[in-house]
């Protein structure tokens, strides 16, 4: 049996399949406008959606009499875009009398990890654009150990890209800045207990645009920025005693953080895992994936309990499939 998930909590619509061994398609297709517009993305979404259907189906092989099940990201993310994907996925489930379960985004980043790379019971750094948190299962849940109090990691990165001139996305572009940077400026190390901000070191690093040369400011930034999530992540690592870290989201992409994350790791005795970018960025698979895993568990859902779930933190409900 074969899981279809939909993707669209943020700029991008994405369709995976994958059945109980493997991921068979992951088709994305990204809004690209300047920040994010939530209705303008949304738009993006409602007009791709049924193309990016039919195009992971082609890469699949199959057809939707081959479908199983849908999933689709019930939240966290941006209202107008959720829904888009929430809409498509409760057609798909109508038309065709499929069952449909809506997961969470962020647990979908840990779980395709864990479904890939055999990864068994990992501190998760998740940083991508909209989201940077420290995520750990204890207690029966998925828990926050750790997170941004104001924006996200690769937020931060974008907006001062835009600052320097880089159209989005800037990712690679700003890692070849980062290479280059030779003088450490300071940059304020904004740590409070195991929660960090960084809206405020962007802003000096803007400052810090005049008179210094560029490469040195993205680099003293960003590496600041890796810094600190690295800190907090090895204080969950040592409280929780796991001796696993996945890298999920966008900006695990990264290879100065990916060079920390290995050097913190190697010194504790643990291992890092790093999925294939096109399932550590945001995509379908990664929803399909917890779909299939959380349907297998047992877990049933009604079209009455589709609605999006734009704030749905990770510690609100149980994992019965890792019980
Ligand atoms: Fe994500």
């Amino acid at each position: 049996m074969y899981t279809l998930g939909i993707e669209s909590t943020a700029h991008t619509f994405g369709v995976g399949i994958c059945d109980s061994s493997s991921i068979v398609a992951n088709i994305v297709d990204s809004y690209s406008g300047e920040g994010i517009h939530p209705r303008l993305a949304a738009d993006h979404h409602a007009k791709v959606s049924s193309d990016v259907v039919r195009k992971a189906l082609d890469a699949a092989g199959i057809s939707m009499d081959d479908i199983g099940l849908i999933s689709f990201s019930q939240g966290p993310g941006l209202g107008p875009c959720l829904r888009v994907g929430a809409t498509t996925a409760r057609a798909l489930s109508l038309s065709r009398d499929l069952p449909i379960i809506g997961v969470n985004h962020c647990i979908a980043h840990i779980e395709v990890g864990r479904f890939l790379l055999g990864v068994k019971d990992p501190v998760t750094l998740y940083v991508s654009g909209g989201n940077t948190q420290i995520l750990a299962f204890a207690g029966g849940r998925y828990r926050v150990f750790g997170e941004t109090l104001d924006i996200g990691i690769g937020n931060m990165q974008d907006t001062f890209a835009r600052a320097i001139g880089l159209d989005f996305p800037c990712g690679k572009e700003v890692d070849g800045l980062i290479a280059k940077g030779s003088l450490y400026l300071d940059i304020p190390y904004t740590i409070k207990g195991m929660d960090f901000s960084f809206s405020g070191m962007m802003t000096e690093a803007i400052k810090l645009l005049k008179g210094n040369r560029m490469e040195d400011v993205t680099f003293s930034l960003m590496e600041t920025a890796f810094s600190i999530v690295v800190e907090a992540t090895e204080r969950a690592m040592a409280h929780t005693q796991k001796t696993e870290l996945l890298l999920a989201g966008g900006n695990a992409a990264s290879p100065r953080l990916r060079e920390m994350c290995d050097i913190m790791c190697r010194e504790r005795g643990a291992e890092v895992f790093v999925p294939p970018f096109s399932v550590c960025r945001d995509n379908g698979a990664m929803i399909a994936v917890l779909g299939m895993v959380e349907h297998a568990s047992g877990r049933r859902m009604n079209l009455a309990e589709t609605t999006v779930r734009q704030k749905w933190r990770t510690d609100e409900e149980g994992v019965p499939w890792r019980q």
